[in-house]
Parts: C-alpha cells; structure tokens; sequence
C-alpha cells in the first residue's frame, strides 16, 4: 500500500456498520442498529437554526463555538448539577465522536495505552488505532442484578504505557449507570497513576431508572485535572444529523483546544449552533417526553425480550440500548445478519463492543412504541427457531 500506514489499510467496517450496509433505507426493515429514534428533531430546534440561517450566519466562526453557544452550555450546567463552568472550558468543536477523537489527541501518543471500559461503542476503539493507539478493553461484570465496574481489573491493566482510560456512563451498549461513587474511585484511580480520563456523558439525560441526570465527573474533578468530559446534543433532543457536541476540558488548554478544533474541522457548523441554544433553553419538555417513551419501551422489551428462555438481559438504567445475551449464541454477526435476512429487523453484531461479547446482541429501543413491539415480535420468532 506504499505510504498507507498499514493501521489505516487494515480498519473493518464495525459489526454496526457492516449488518446494515445493503440493507439501509430499505422500507421493510425496521432499524434498531443505530443510536437513534425516528423522532425529527422538534420544531422549535429547527426554527432556531433556520432563523440563524436567514440572519446570514453562514460564514466561518471561532473555531472552539460561538460565545452565546457556550455561554447557554456554561447556564446549562449551573441549571442541572449546580456549577460554574467558565465558557473558556467549554468548546464546540463539531459531533461528540470528533470530541473523542481530540481528547484522544490530547492524551494518547503512538503506542501509548488507552483502557477502554467494556462493553463499549466501536467508534472509541476504531478513534484509538487511528490515533496510534493501543486499546486495553476492561469489561463490566455482568449482574446479577446489574453492569458494575470491576476496579481491580482496571488496575491489573493498568502499564507503564497506560495514558488514558475512557469510561461511557449511561453507557451504550449496556444502559449501565455509573454511581457517584464509581466516579470517584475511578477518578482516583487516574489520579494515583497519573492518567487522563476520557468521559463521555452523551446520554447523561437518557435516566431510566435514577435521578435525572445522571451522575457526572464535572461534580468530582478539579478545573486542570487531564478530564475531559464529552457530551453533545444527539441523544437527548433528537439531533443526531446536527453533528453537534461539545466538550469540557481543563482550563489550561484553551488555545490547545483552539488549534485542535481548527485543524480537526474548524468548528462545528453555525447555524446548528442556534438550533443548539433553543435546545438548551426551552428543550426540557422533550427531554421529558422523550424519556417518558423511552422508560415505557424499556419496560415492554424487559417483558417481552427479558423473558425469553434464551435471554440474559439486565434492566438498562440509562440510554436507550438492550444488549442481551443470547444462551447458544456463538457469532453475533450470523445471528444479526440472520435476524436481519428473516425477520427484516436492524440489530448489531455484540462482538463490535469489544472483547466478551460474542453472545451479545444490541438493539435501540427509542423508535415508537408500535414499531418496536412488532420488532420485537419478529425478532422473538427468530429466537424462537434457533437451534
Ligand atoms: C457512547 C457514544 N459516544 C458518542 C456518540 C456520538 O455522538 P455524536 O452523534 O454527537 O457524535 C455516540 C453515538 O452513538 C455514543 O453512543
């Protein structure tokens, strides 16, 4: 391949991506592989970044956001968890995945070691061996009752090498919570070894079961510690085509953040920026709602899918995922191929979550409640025939 770095030559597409190819758009499929409801996002979002649009907001920007985004980003934390985040912490530089990517520019070095706690989104791992990159998977124990984190397997893995860990709470796929306490016996575990703590908050308004929002390591860290916590609009106000996300970084590196930003993709769009400050300010209600429709399909998957005799599945706490465990199931790629060939309904592959999953399977639950149902009929009957 000449001067192709051979990591690059060599990148799969994920176990997500490579059910779905061939199948996408098809009218008789019902999709539950990708993060997302078919909920357009609301009008009043819409209205916003039109307006902006109309007002001529089409040119180049700051790079790390404009002021009024970040500003409405800094009310918005002081609203929900009570702190002061100055605007020069925040940025904006485009999606929640181009937030990884630079906090991994940030911490991770060719070679270095990033623990990634399992089972975790495919796109984390893939951002590692693009960076260079070592991933060290470290999974969650499974129940009895619930995901949790075993600590002592994050310091076994734990090398010279080890730069970073990257933590995902509510978490996809597992709908694991992580509890204040988690946070903070994993966040003194960075401490003692010195390590960067990559969290990624994107679904911290996806609670099912606890309080809203979920538990964040802004309460925990200190300005300049090496923590940088992820979030973004996708997943709470139904802007997954927006790409806007925005990160929380330590103080000392605004100009970092703004060279990073402005060679990475010279910020985030602007006029979706607006649609973003209408998310903040008067988006509650659909947070509301839509979690409202997310707690119902949850429970309906727990009673139809949970029941099943070949199913393992823990209550998802937050986000909107299952990720069962299929008794029998060797190769999670042939099941969602065949369950996608049978039945015309979308799931991924539970190998692309990294290391442990093979019988694993996930499926969205955030689509309206009659289309899931009728998934989750056709999905059960595939069960049903398996050997
Ligand atoms: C854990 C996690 N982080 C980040 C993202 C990406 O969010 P965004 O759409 O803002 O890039 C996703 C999307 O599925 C996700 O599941």
């Amino acid at each position: 391949m000449g001067p192709i770095r051979a990591e690059i030559a060599a990148l799969e597409l994920s176990g997500i991506t490579r059910v779905a190819a061939g199948a996408l758009g098809d009218p008789e499929v019902i999709p539950l592989w990708f993060g997302e409801s078919d909920i357009v996002t609301p009008s009043f979002i819409r209205t916003a970044a039109q307006r902006a649009l109309d007002e001529g907001r089409t040119f180049y920007n700051y790079p790390r956001g404009v002021l009024p985004l970040r500003e409405a980003l800094s009310r918005y934390h002081q609203r929900l968890y009570g702190l002061e985040l100055h605007p020069d912490r925040i940025t904006v530089p485009g999606s929640t995945m181009l937030s990884v990517v630079i906090a991994l520019q940030c911490l991770a070095s060719r070679g270095d070691e990033v623990i990634l706690i399992g089972p975790y989104w495919p796109n984390v791992r893939q951002a590692c061996i693009v960076q260079g990159a070592v991933h060290v998977d470290v999974r969650l124990l499974e129940g009895p009752q619930r995901w949790h984190l075993d600590l002592d397997a994050v310091r076994a893995a734990i090398t010279p090498r080890t730069k970073a860990i990257y933590v995902n709470s509510p978490s996809n796929p597992t709908g694991w919570v992580m509890s204040g306490a988690e946070q903070l016996a994993l966040l003194e575990l960075c401490r003692e070894h010195g390590l960067g703590l990559i969290a990624d908050e994107v679904y911290h308004r996806n609670v099912l079961t606890g309080p809203d929002p979920a538990p964040s390591f802004l309460e925990l860290a200190g300005e300049d510690e090496p923590v940088f916590v992820l979030n973004g609009f996708s997943k709470a106000w139904a802007m997954t085509g927006w790409r806007l996300g925005w990160m929380v970084h330590p103080k000392s590196l605004v100009t970092s953040m703004a060279v990073l930003a402005e060679c990475n993709n010279t910020g985030a769009a602007i006029f979706a920026q607006y649609g973003g400050i209408a998310a903040l300010e008067e988006g509650e209600g659909f947070v509301a709602e839509f979690t409202a429709r997310c707690r119902r399909n949850a429970d309906l998957v727990m009673e139809r899918l949970g029941r099943h005799p070949r199913v393992r599945l823990l209550r998802p706490e937050g986000a909107f995922y299952a990720f069962p465990r299929i008794e029998g199931v060797t190769d999670s790629l042939a099941l969602a191929r065949r369950v996608l060939a049978e039945a015309k309904v979308g799931i991924a592959a539970g190998y692309t979550f990294g290391d442990g999953n093979e019988s694993h399977v996930r499926l969205c639950f955030a689509i309206s409640t009659e289309r899931l149902d009728e998934a989750l009929g056709r999905l059960i009957g595939v069960l049903d025939r398996l050997e």
